[in-house]
C-alpha cells in the first residue's frame, strides 16, 4: 500500500537563522540546549546564532558530540540537559549531531538507556522533547529524516536510532552557516546526499512526490557541487547544495539500500559517512546494471548521461569520476580501512536493515563481490 508520510516544518533561506528566536518562543521553549560539536564552537557558528537570541532566553550548551556518534556522547549531553533543567533541544552541526539529537529527545522525556532504543525502536513512545535541527553542512539531510545512525561504542557497527517520533519538530537550513565547510567535506557530505537521492529513487517504496524531489536532488547537486568544492563563498552553489541535501533528506523517506547498507558494515571503523557511500556507490550500480535499468535511466538522465544499455555501468563511472574530480578516494581501503574479514562484513551488510527497501537485496555472495570491489 502507498504510504506518503509528511516532512517536518522548514525554514529555508539565507538568513534563515533569524527564524530561530520567534521558533523557540512559539514552541514555549524558554531554555534550549544547544547541541553541538567542537568545530562549530571553535569555528564561532553557535556564537553568531546564541548573540541573536533574544534577553529573555538563557540556554545550555553541549560542544563535544564526537565526529561520529557514540551513546557516550548521548549520556553526556543528557547529564547537561538534566542539570540546567532545559526545556528544548536545538542540534546544530552536521549529521552525527543532528542524530545524537534524536536519541537525546527520547531519554529526556522516556529515561532509560540509549541502548534499549536502538535495539527496540518500538520503545520509543510519542513522549519525546522539543527538537530543532539547524544543520552546518549539506548533505545528510539528518536535519528531517526520522532515523539516524548511532554507534554503542566509537569503534562498533552504528545501530539505528528510527520511529517517527524521533522526527524533528522544525528545520532551519541556513545554506550561509556551510560558507565555512572545508572543501572535502563539501564534497563528501554532497556526494551523501547524492547517495540519498538514488537509493530513496530506487527503493521499492511508491511515492511519486518524492520520487520527483530525488531526482531533481540528483541534478542540482551535480550540477552545483564542484562550484561549492572549488569555492566555498559561492553563494547559489551553496543555496543549491543545501537543498539537494534537504531534497536526499526527504528521498530518504521512502528508504535507502544496499550502499548504506555498506556504510553500516564499514562503520566499525571511524571512517566518514559521506565519503564511505559515495566510494562506496560505483559497486552497487554495477551490481544493479541490466537488472533494474527502467530506474537506472531515470537516474542516468538526471545526472546528464545517456540511458539504455550498461546503464548502470555508466553511472558507475561517472560516479567514480566525480570523486576522483573532488579529491575524494578511489576506495574504502584508501580511506585507512584496514579489516580483511569479508564474511563479517558482508553478514553486517545483510543484517541492514536498509535492505529491507532496496529493489534488489543482494544474497551474501553478491555482498562479497559488492565489498571487494568497495574496497578497492
Ligand atoms: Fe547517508
Amino acid at each position: 500500500m502507498g504510504l506518503i508520510p509528511s516532512f517536518p516544518l522548514v525554514h529555508f533561506d539565507f538568513g534563515a537563522i533569524k527564524e530561530l528566536a520567534p521558533e523557540l518562543a512559539n514552541r514555549n521553549i524558554f531554555k534550549p540546549l544547544f547541541l553541538t560539536d567542537q568545530g562549530v564552537v571553535e569555528h564561532g557558528v553557535l556564537k553568531k546564532i546564541t548573540d541573536v537570541l533574544p534577553s529573555g532566553v538563557t540556554f545550555a550548551v553541549f560542544g563535544e558530540i564526537p565526529e561520529n556518534p557514540t551513546i557516550k556522547g548521548i549520556d553526556r549531553a543528557l547529564d547537561i540537559y538534566k542539570e540546567h533543567k532545559c526545556d528544548g533541544i536545538v542540534a546544530l552541526g552536521g549529521g552525527s549531531v543532528l542524530d545524537s539529537g534524536k536519541a537525546l529527545r527520547v531519554v529526556t522525556t522516556q529515561g532509560g538507556d540509549v541502548i534499549d532504543y536502538l535495539k527496540d525502536p518500538d520503545r520509543i513512545g510519542t513522549n519525546v522533547a522539543p527538537y530543532i535541527t539547524i544543520p552546518t553542512t549539506a548533505g545528510t539531510g539528518a536535519e528531517i529524516t526520522f532515523g539516524g545512525g548511532i554507534h554503542p561504542e566509537t569503534n562498533a557497527p552504528a545501530m539505528s536510532i528510527r520511529s517517527p517520533h524521533v522526527k524533528p519538530d522544525l528545520a532551519i537550513c541556513d545554506p550561509e552557516l556551510t560558507i565555512s565547510l572545508p572543501p572535502h567535506l563539501t564534497a563528501a557530505t554532497g556526494m551523501d546526499a547524492v547517495t540519498h537521492c538514488v537509493e530513496g529513487y530506487l527503493s521499492i517504496n511508491a511515492n511519486a512526490p518524492a520520487e520527483a524531489i530525488a531526482l531533481d536532488g540528483i541534478h542540482r547537486a551535480l550540477s552545483y557541487i564542484d562550484r561549492a568544492v572549488r569555492d566555498g563563498a559561492d553563494r547559489e552553489a551553496r543555496y543549491n547544495m543545501s537543498m539537494a541535501a534537504l531534497e536526499g533528506g526527504m528521498a530518504i523517506y521512502m528508504g535507502l539500500g544496499p550502499i548504506h547498507s555498506l556504510s553500516m558494515a564499514f562503520g566499525d571503523s571511524p571512517l566518514h559517512h559521506g565519503t564511505l557511500v559515495t566510494v562506496s556507490m560505483p559497486a552497487v550500480m554495477r551490481y544493479y546494471d541490466g537488472k533494474i535499468d527502467g530506474k537506472l535511466n531515470a537516474i542516468a538522465h538526471a545526472m546528464g548521461l545517456e540511458g539504455g544499455l550498461g546503464v548502470g555501468e555508466r553511472i558507475a563511472v561517472l560516479t567514480e569520476n566525480i570523486n576522483s574530480r573532488l579529491g575524494l578516494p578511489s576506495g574504502v581501503r584508501k580511506m585507512g580501512y584496514s579489516k580483511n574479514d569479508i564474511e563479517v562484513i558482508s553478514g553486517d551488510a545483510l543484517d541492514s536493515q536498509f535492505n529491507m527497501t532496496a529493489p534488489l537485496r543482494p544474497t551474501r555472495e553478491e555482498y562479497r563481490k559488492i565489498i571487494v570491489e568497495a574496497l578497492g
